[in-house]
């Protein structure tokens, strides 16, 4: 197994968030070691088999310019894998986000050890689907992209072909959809139940569980893996969800599972739907890797204990 060190500037960046289960008892500013010695939880994509360690990191926030502001993201591009995070998502609508991780990927020579996930174009013009592909390579600076979805439902019949050629050919290993909206859902399970998907990206948190009953129902019927956006409510509101619980200590339960942070409580509720293969929560912070890439690590809630934290979200004022 791949060995994971946490240095003391790790322990220093998260704080006294991420503290395995059983040491509680750490003074502030500890990582523990003992998490990330644990085994790594990953679930198979079910077209392959292949398995997917169960945190990512989403980028929609790595549309950046400056020297000044790549540097922390390189920093998390480098610490994902050494962690054993795999999964990292993007989209062309992200600004320069497929720019950066070609770039910091090349430098960082790591491409192989990540799974990289992106998006067609979320508006605008696709008529001509080859070229629109051939641009996500070249960003990308790669000659196989993991996974390519078409973009919240934007173009879905134009694009599609193009994508089950590109996989037939080999430059794509993986083809899906997204959306992070209801109001789409219902032209997703189109596509789902229509075209030939290894994979279905939507949103899915313990503050918005309204997916379970459409899109993930249908993805386990039709044989698809998961990936689950916005799981701290997307970037926009993810403070409100953690100031819900800014003042609240977490319930003894948390160290059943091994949660130290309301963060990997979070996570672990989202990746222990059975059928939710894996989560990417947007980070550009190492200290928030770390955490997260903890919830990758220990136990995982049974369905009576996955009832329970649902209950004590929905009773919270
Ligand atoms: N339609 C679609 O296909 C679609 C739509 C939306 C999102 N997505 C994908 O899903 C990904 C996730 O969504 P999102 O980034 O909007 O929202 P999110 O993952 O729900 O929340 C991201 C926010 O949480 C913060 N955060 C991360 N880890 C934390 C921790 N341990 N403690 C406290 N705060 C933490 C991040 O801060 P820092 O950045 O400071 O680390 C960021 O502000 C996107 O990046 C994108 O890849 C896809």
């Amino acid at each position: 197994m791949h060995q994971v060190r946490i240095t003391r500037r790790d322990a220093l960046k998260v704080g006294i968030a991420a503290a395995a289960g059983a040491a509680f008892a750490r003074p502030a500013g500890a990582l523990a070691q003992e998490i990330f010695d644990m085994p790594l939880i990953t679930k198979p994509i079910p077209s392959t088999g292949e398995r997917l360690p169960v945190i990512g990191i989403g980028t929609n926030a790595f549309g950046v310019e400056s020297e000044e502001q790549l540097a922390p993201l390189r920093d998390v591009l480098a610490r994902l894998p050494e962690l054993g995070g795999k999964v990292v998502d993007t989209a062309h609508a992200y600004g320069r986000s497929e720019q950066v991780i070609g770039r910091l990927t090349e430098e960082l020579g790591n491409r192989d050890r990540l799974f990289i996930a992106t998006k067609t174009p979320i508006r605008g013009d696709v008529s001509d689907p080859e070229a629109t592909l051939a641009k996500a390579f070249e960003a990308l600076r790669t000659d196989v992209i993991d996974l390519m979805q078409i973009h919240n439902l934007h173009g879905t019949d134009v694009l599609m072909p193009a994508l089950i050629a590109a996989k037939e050919a080999g430059r794509i290993r993986y083809i899906g959809m997204s959306t992070s909206t209801d109001d789409q859902y219902e032209g997703l399970m189109d596509g789902m139940r229509r075209y030939p998907l290894d994979f279905v990206q939507v949103d899915f948190s313990i503050d918005n569980r309204s997916s379970a009953d459409s899109v993930l129902r249908l993805a386990e019927e039709r044989g698809l893996a998961v990936l689950a956006n916005t799981p701290f409510g997307g970037r926009r509101n993810a403070a409100s969800l953690f100031a819900r619980v800014r003042d609240v200590p977490l319930p003894d339960w948390a160290s059943d599972i091994d949660a130290s942070s309301w963060a990997q409580v979070f996570l672990k509720y989202v990746v222990s739907h059975p059928v939710i293969t894996a989560a990417i929560p947007g980070t550009t912070q190492v200290r928030h890797l770390l955490d997260n890439q903890a919830a990758a690590r220990g136990r995982l809630p049974d369905e009576a204990l996955r009832r329970e934290i649902e209950r004590f979200w929905d009773n919270l004022s």
